[in-house]
């Protein structure tokens, strides 16, 4: 069962927690392929999607909402858990960052703040 994880990241931090996703999912026994969402490609050709992107001034990073619009038809059919990573308990809570996300594709993500940077993740959606 291929598996995208795909990333926007603009220092590292997410790119570091989508590897570590990949890691995990692999040592589960999935085929999980760990790629920036510049070059992750249709997301069609595989069978679920974890899709996370930076937090900057209240936002998915440009490209990663970029991404959804783009291949909002084929996110749309299969499950995708969307990952927010973001900064510190002084920032906007992350449901509030993920404006962008459901402007880009709804609905709304859940999510956790905690006081010292956060990455923050749906229950998957095939909706
Ligand atoms: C200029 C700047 C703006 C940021 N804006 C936000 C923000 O609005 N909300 C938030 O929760 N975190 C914000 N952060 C924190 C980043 O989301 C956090 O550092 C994240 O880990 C960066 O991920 P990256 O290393 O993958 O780029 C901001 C960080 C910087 C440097």
């Amino acid at each position: 069962m291929p598996v995208l994880v795909a990333y926007a990241s603009k220092h590292g931090a997410t790119r570091q927690i989508a590897e570590r996703i990949g890691e995990v999912l692999r040592a589960s026994g999935l085929d999980a392929e760990v790629r920036p969402v510049r070059s992750a490609g249709d997301p069609a050709g595989y069978d679920a999607v974890v899709l996370g992107s930076a937090v900057y001034f209240g936002a998915w990073r440009r490209e990663g909402t970029a991404y959804v619009r783009r291949h909002r038809g084929a996110l749309s059919g299969r499950p995708v858990t969307r990952l927010v990573v973001r900064g510190n308990g002084s920032a906007p809570p992350a449901a509030e960052a993920m404006s962008s996300w459901r402007r880009a594709r709804s609905p709304a993500a859940t999510a956790s703040p905690s006081p010292a940077g956060s990455c923050s993740a749906s229950p998957p959606s095939s909706s």
